[in-house]
């Protein structure tokens, strides 16, 4: 009943100034062929001439084959609402797509508000597609249910490396938009409120792609001495907490954030036997999660995407009966859902670029400008936490910039939102603190003693105010760094 046909052949559909939703979240459920023959398809479009840019809305991040691939053929016009593709990067930062960085958790229902263009396509990654309508995702949930939903014309790619098995680890459900939304009815980590697959008229099903490619989810570095004291120094707040009578002894759901720190921080979580096993409650399952679950240090972990190597993708699929009981893989909007991030009472632990000695984050733009990545959940999860914590190395570029500056360079989470700060050097409880009060508990607790002196200093400069500053000093670092390459140059007698 459905067509099948090559990448190439569905990529045909796709035309300039068309607006495409992709299914899955990080590379994880991504579609991988049909982005690439649209790609090859922008490329020879250039190569005649003629103009070949389309809109893209995803989950959050994808593989190299989809945001990579794209980006390198300038076929982006504008992307929402998370990358962190290098070539993609460039393009943003060069200003030839356009990009709206948005909490991942607001992009499926601003998509049925109408706020953003509406997408015609939706391109999806499944693991089966039955003759009723119903397709099965993949590793990676993200914008699927709405786009699929929203979308005129669906393009299924069925990848034959992601078992049928797969069946029955997804839980699809999407809220009614106001003024007829309920309360969300999750009540505990792994309840389930919805479906194992997404429904949909299966005359909008117009191709179906045969793949066979694995997750294109890349290695973490290895754990080094910075991230393991990280690690261990958040471990050992939340044991402190525990004993204190602030966390329960039966522990709090956590939601861990993207990359190596990320990875770090719950491996130490793991190995702390003082804190009992625990759940979460998180956007992406990273790989430690799936060791930690073997071992019986995590119960159960909902999130909407298994973010992790092929290999371990592969051990999951070969335990499915072992997992299926102990994961859920949700949409965005439900995984990053303030609602229940509140409800649930969630220990948000998520990584900043750089922070301020105030306490508030930038997790996005280096010097303030240059997009790194985007927003992703932090500020889902941060803003609606039990308690936020935010980590970061006290140092970048080995040593050449403070993570801890006198004014961040761009906000993404305030001092209202940010309630633990922790490095490698120790950990700044900001919570009842007045903004002096915070800034020394961040200069004595947290910072490189390389910088420790200069933001000493700066502090003493500022005197008086609820906030002390000084404006014209508040970026001299970012400019010391753009002048010299060194923050550790910055002399403040040179910025006044
Ligand atoms: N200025 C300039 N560059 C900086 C920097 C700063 N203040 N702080 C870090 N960097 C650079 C590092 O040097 C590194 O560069 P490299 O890739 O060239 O080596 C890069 O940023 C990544 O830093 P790293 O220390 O390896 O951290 P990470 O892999 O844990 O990523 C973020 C950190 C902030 C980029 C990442 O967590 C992110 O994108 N966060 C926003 C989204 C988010 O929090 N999502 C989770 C919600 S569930």
């Amino acid at each position: 009943m459905y067509t099948f046909m090559s990448a190439e052949e569905a990529a045909q559909f796709i035309n300039n100034g068309d607006v495409v939703g992709m299914g899955g979240f990080t590379p994880a459920g991504a579609p991988k062929d049909v982005p690439t023959a649209i790609a090859k398809r922008a490329e020879e479009a250039h190569a005649r001439g003629e103009e070949f840019k389309i809109g893209i809305y995803t989950g959050a991040s994808t593989g190299d084959s989809c945001d990579g691939m794209l980006a390198r053929a300038h076929a982006i016009s504008f992307r929402a609402p998370y990358q962190s593709n290098k070539d993609l990067r460039t393009e943003l930062n060069n200003q030839d797509a356009h990009y709206f960085d948005m909490h991942l958790s607001q992009l499926a229902q601003e998509l049925r508000y109408g706020f953003l263009p509406k997408p015609k396509f939706a391109i999806v990654e499944a693991c089966a597609v039955t003759e009723l309508g119903e397709i099965v995702p993949t590793a990676g949930v993200g914008i699927m249910p709405t786009i699929c939903r929203l979308a005129d014309h669906i393009i299924v790619e069925l990848n034959e490396a992601m078992p049928p098995v797969m069946r029955g680890i997804h839980d699809i459900y999407e809220p009614a938009d106001p003024p007829m939304r309920r309360e969300i009815p999750l009540y505990h980590v792994g309840d389930r409120i919805g479906t194992d697959c997404i429904k949909v008229d299966p005359k909008k099903i117009i191709a179906i792609v045969k793949t066979n490619r694995p997750n294109e989810v890349g290695k973490f570095s290895p754990l080094d001495d910075t991230t393991e004291k990280i690690g261990a120094n958040v471990a050992a707040f939340l044991e402190e907490e525990m004993h204190a009578g602030r966390i329960p002894k039966s522990f709090l759901p956590i939601q861990s954030g993207v990359g190596n720190i990320a990875n770090a921080v719950l491996a130490a979580l793991g190995e702390n036997k003082h804190i009992p096993p625990f759940q979460m409650y998180t956007e992406v399952i990273q790989d430690s999660v799936v060791q930690l679950m073997k071992e019986g240090r995590v119960t159960f972990a909902s999130g909407c995407s298994l973010t992790i190597g092929a290999d371990k993708l592969q051990d999951i699929i070969d335990h499915m009966d072992f997992f299926r009981r102990r994961i859920v893989l949700r949409p965005q909007e439900i995984s990053n859902n303030p609602e229940i991030a509140r409800r649930l009472g969630l220990i948000t632990i998520n990584t900043a670029l750089e922070a301020d000695i105030y306490g508030n984050i930038n997790s996005t733009h280096v010097c303030g400008t240059k997009m790194m990545n985007g927003i992703g959940g932090s500020g889902d999860f941060t803003r609606n936490a039990y308690i936020s914590i935010f980590t970061t190395p006290s140092t970048a570029k080995s040593g050449a910039i403070s993570s801890f500056v006198p004014m961040v360079s761009h906000l993404d989470h305030s001092e209202h939102s940010v309630k633990v700060i922790i490095t490698e050097h120790g950990i700044a409880d900001l919570r009842g603190k007045s903004p002096v009060q915070r800034a020394q508990t961040i200069i004595d607790n947290c910072v490189d003693p390389a910088y420790k002196p200069l933001l000493q200093e700066y502090l003493h400069l500022c005197k008086t105010a609820h906030t002390p500053h000084n404006l014209r000093l508040a970026t001299a670092m970012h400019q010391e760094f753009l002048n010299s390459g060194d923050m550790r140059n910055t002399k403040w007698e040179n910025y006044l």
